[in-house]
């Protein structure tokens, strides 16, 4: 599948969840085996040589595609969820989105200073989770390698912000 039928297999929902959003919806691709493994093959593939300890994958559609690239890397998979999610201690970090505002935990011992950290979700918008995240895997001293987006939506200032961070990031479709 070329880039072009990936992103066909995406279905944009206007006005959802709120007016004036277009929600690109990734379920859509999920149900297509062939799309899905070429979005995880190519999601892998800056960071094969990465020597990646951990991947931070971002509740709730983000775990889909965290839980196959840390298959495909052969790394740990840890959690990013939201409050009242996880049963240990957790460090939290706050974030504004598109549509609302929540809170980003991560269980204390998930990851330690100094370990090869990617971050993955399946989409970047305004990269106010993302921002929390980043927050989250630099507050404990790891390095953060990377991040890595089934979607970006360009027109948006998700990119640019980690940018501003000085993190690299990848996307497979816009
Ligand atoms: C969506 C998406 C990203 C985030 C992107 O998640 O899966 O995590 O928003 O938006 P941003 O770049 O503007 O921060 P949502 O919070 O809707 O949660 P869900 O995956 O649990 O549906
Ligand atoms: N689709 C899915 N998730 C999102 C979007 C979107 O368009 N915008 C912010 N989060």
């Amino acid at each position: 599948m070329n880039i072009d039928q990936l992103k066909a297999t995406i279905t944009t929902i206007p006005d959802y969840p709120k007016p004036g959003i277009n929600f690109r919806d990734v379920t859509s691709l999920l149900q297509v085996p062939e799309a899905l493994r070429e979005t995880i093959r190519l999601m892998c593939e800056p960071y094969r040589d990465s020597g990646i300890d951990k991947i931070v994958a971002i509740e709730a559609r983000g775990f889909v595609f965290g839980a196959a690239m840390a298959l495909e890397l052969g790394c740990g998979l840890v959690l990013a969820r939201k409050p009242g999610k996880l049963p240990r201690a957790t460090r939290a970090a706050a974030y504004t989105l598109e549509y609302g505002e929540n809170t980003l935990h991560i269980h204390t011992d998930a990851i330690h200073a100094g370990e090869r950290v990617l971050l993955v979700d399946d989409l970047i918008a305004t990269g106010g989770t993302a921002e929390a995240t980043v927050e989250l895997i630099k507050g404990v001293e790891a390095i953060l390698v990377g991040a890595a987006f089934a979607v970006a939506l360009v027109d948006l200032p998700g990119l640019a912000k980690l940018s501003a961070l000085s993190v690299k990031a990848h996307h497979v479709i816009e």
